[in-house]
């Protein structure tokens, strides 16, 4: 059984987990969305608003994630049922419940929930909470089909521009290459397939060898990139009003739907609710800070997302075109604006452009693809090299689809008829692309999200994460915050020293079990459109 019954690998050094951790942060949300979001909802003010979501609801999150990885040295699904072995009444009631209700709906007419609810009430009623360490295993592999054909296009788009030359400086041509791209299968399945080989290659060398190896390369690569594209950008005559549409806080754009679109976007960015931070977690070695590391992480996260802003807007606004977000910005509208900076290097600007999003998406490939492997490898005790190779090739056959159906239905007609039979027609998107990623961001991820900050802080419990969290971090969990602001920690003078009123634990302990669940449940009721804020 090789490899899988020797002890669990681990990351080198701190900085190889802090440099993979960001990796996977660091995707195309950081650059094909928070931008325009925080450009939409009133800039600075936006961000503002956006960095107390990261601290107060997405740090706690991620430490939850990580100390629950750390303890275990367990996959999701492992992690969970270490933490949690028995299996209550209380679970055994949900199932149960959640298997009459989908029974019921089946009967109804209403397939596709009565299925999910009838397989959810059994995977609960067997393995209890360990159903939800299930669905975080289940959610990267769902996630990484489709974030892999993006990745390939992302590639063909670097190869291209520097063969194509100066063809993708015309909008028409740009505009319809694009709908060529997403919708002729063999350019998608060329891209996937090379960029799923790169993921593979990289998961298949291991923890040390392979991922923390890679990002230590290519995440310093990524910033050095970046500055370059901004340094050009910002220097452009007329950049500033696209600085000032990004930075400049507007106090009066901002609104209710935009904090939620902070909040929602501060729980994606992290790749929080997807296993993967518990995954990462089992990796570190009990002696590192998760603390420290955590707040690394984030600053990478949130500073190379802004970054992103400023490479792209004050191009965008130079040479006069309109903010946009999604694959419509950065296929169609990026390559016309790299070409237009009037300095003959259009096609190096857009080459690294294009490198950059294929090594912002490549490393977070890597970290789906490293949840179904540890499973794998705990669970079903195979050795990497198996379990890294049969992922592949599950998550290949499932890429097909998307490869199929990225830009319409027209390929995969069965497809669409199987989901309007289970969904209904109202639960139709534009294609099967656009299905997948709504059905795992707006639904998937924050059930997964709330039912995992809900175990940590009260079926694990909140003292038993902090527990895992104080190894390795010193005793910054119980410093006063008041004393320390003050700079009088440690001051013998300062009466009630000893006193613990307001400390890092607290802060924990508060957030974890009331704010960010309350978050998670507002968000969801937005996506969802259960509430309607404007
Ligand atoms: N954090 C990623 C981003 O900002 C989200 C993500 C991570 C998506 C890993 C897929 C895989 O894009």
């Amino acid at each position: 059984m090789g490899d899988s019954l020797n002890k669990r690998e681990n990351w080198n050094g701190l900085i190889g987990f802090i440099l993979a951790g960001a990796g996977s942060a660091v995707g195309l949300g950081n650059v094909w969305k928070f931008p325009y979001i925080t450009g939409m909802n009133g800039g600075g003010a936006f961000v503002m608003i956006y960095l107390c979501c990261i601290v107060l609801i997405g740090l706690p999150l991620m430490l939850c994630e990580i100390a629950i990885g750390r303890k275990t040295q367990k996959n999701p699904f492992g992690a969970f049922r270490a933490l949690h072995p028995e299996k209550t009444k209380v679970a055994v009631f949900f199932g149960v419940a959640m298997l009459l209700c989908g029974v019921s709906l089946l009967i109804l007419g209403s397939y596709g929930m009565g299925i999910m609810l009838v397989l959810g009430g059994a995977a609960v009623i067997t393995w209890g909470w360990a159903a939800v360490g299930a669905l975080g295993v289940l959610i990267p592999v769902l996630i990484i089909s489709y974030y892999n054909v993006v990745g390939g296009w992302t590639l063909i788009y670097a190869v291209e521009s520097l063969v194509r030359g100066g063809a993708l400086a015309d909008a028409q041509f740009t505009d319809a290459h694009f709908g060529v791209v997403a919708s002729s299968w063999k350019y998608s399945l060329a891209g996937t397939g090379i960029f799923s080989i790169f993921v593979l290659l990289t998961v298949w060398f291991g923890v040390s060898k392979g991922i923390e190896r890679v990002s230590k390369v290519l995440m310093p690569l990524l910033v050095l990139m970046l500055i370059a594209l901004i340094i050009r950008s910002v220097t452009l005559p007329g950049s500033t009003e696209g600085i000032s549409f990004l930075l400049t806080p507007h106090f009066g754009k901002l609104t209710a739907a935009g904090v939620l679109e902070a909040l929602g976007h501060a729980f994606y960015t992290l790749s929080l609710g997807m296993g993967i931070v518990i995954t990462y977690g089992s990796y570190l070695p009990k002696e590192r800070n998760i603390l420290g590391a955590s707040i690394w992480i984030i600053i990478l996260d949130t500073t190379i997302a802004l970054m992103a802003g400023l490479a792209i807007f004050p191009a965008l606004f130079a040479v006069g075109m309109a903010p946009e977000a999604g694959p419509g910005l950065v296929f169609k509208i990026m390559p016309v604006t790299l070409h237009s900076f009037g300095d003959g290097l259009g096609a190096l600007w857009c080459f690294l452009f294009f490198g950059l999003l294929f090594i912002a998406a490549l490393t977070s490939s890597i970290s789906l693809l490293e949840v179904p492997v540890a499973f794998c490898m705990d669970q079903l005790k195979w050795r990497r090299r198996t379990a890294a190779g049969v992922s592949f090739i599950v998550i290949s056959v499932l890429s097909l689809l998307s490869v199929f159906g990225a830009a319409n239905w027209e390929n995969i007609l069965w497809a669409k008829d199987a989901i309007i039979k289970l969904m209904g027609e109202s639960h139709l998107c534009g294609s099967f692309f656009d299905q997948m990623d709504i059905f795992c961001s707006n639904y998937l991820l924050p059930l997964s999200g709330l039912l995992t900050s809900l175990f940590a802080a009260y079926v694990w419990k909140s003292r038993n994460c902090l527990a895992e969290l104080r190894q390795g971090a010193g005793n910054i969990w119980d410093t006063s915050i008041w004393l320390a602001i003050a700079g009088l920690r440690g001051d013998e003078h300062v009466p009630g020293r000893n006193q613990v009123i307001f400390t890092p634990t607290l802060l924990f302990g508060i957030f974890i079990r009331i704010f960010a669940p309350i978050a998670i449940i507002i968000c969801f009721m937005n996506v969802i459109g259960w509430i309607n804020l404007t």
